[in-house]
């Protein structure tokens, strides 16, 4: 089994359902959540919003615990892998869900990266350092009775921000491949 980056703590659905409705998640859209903890996220992104999702994590119990719940739904197109969010390769998502610290995002930042340019990470109360956001939102849970946090992160942008401030230092000679995959 993996290295456990951040403990279980589940991120509270009214709030991340408002979230994913203000990014844009959609029936054509493929969510993974890293750290997916009970499944409530993905299993939330398929119910509300007619996603594919997938749910990584890496304790068994959690990953046995959402297996369970999304047969006891009758959900079809959510799948949970028992796996290190580290390893993981995200080519063909293009929600990305994060609910863990900077510290714990900061180790993943070269997994991130695998979504490609088209991908929009979503990250809860925790921003991922040295990335500027797309966008901020905020909004009050009725669970918690607090104001939760929810960073976008459009990878175009970024990688498009990038490529503007390496521009003004070092161009001509640019080398696009170093700049997309400067964080490995
Ligand atoms: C703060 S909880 C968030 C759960 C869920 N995403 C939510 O928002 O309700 C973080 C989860 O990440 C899991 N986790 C920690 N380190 C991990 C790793 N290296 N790979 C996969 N999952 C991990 C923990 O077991 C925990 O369930």
């Amino acid at each position: 089994m993996g290295r456990r980056l951040n403990p279980f703590v589940p991120s509270p659905l009214d709030v991340v359902v408002r979230a994913l409705g203000e990014v844009g998640l959609g029936r054509e859209s493929v969510l993974v959540d890293l750290g997916s903890g009970d499944g409530r996220v993905p299993i939330s992104a398929r119910r509300v919003f007619g996603a594919r999702a997938v749910g990584v994590e890496v304790n068994p119990r959690l990953v046995s615990y959402s297996r369970r719940l999304r047969d006891s739904l009758g959900l079809k197109g959510v799948e949970f892998v028992c796996a290190d969010a580290r390893s993981v390769d995200l080519r063909g998502a293009n929600f990305v869900f994060a609910y863990l610290t900077s510290g714990a995002l900061e180790v993943l930042k070269p997994v991130l990266l695998t979504a490609g340019e088209g991908a929009t990470v979503v990250t809860h109360d925790y921003p991922i350092r040295g990335w500027r956001p797309s966008e901020v939102l905020s909004f009050r849970s009725s669970e918690t009775q607090r104001r939760h946090t929810f960073y976008v992160y459009r990878l175009r942008e970024l990688l498009a921000d990038r490529l503007r401030s390496r521009e003004s230092v070092s161009s001509p000679g640019l080398e696009v491949s170093k700049l997309v995959f400067s964080d490995r």
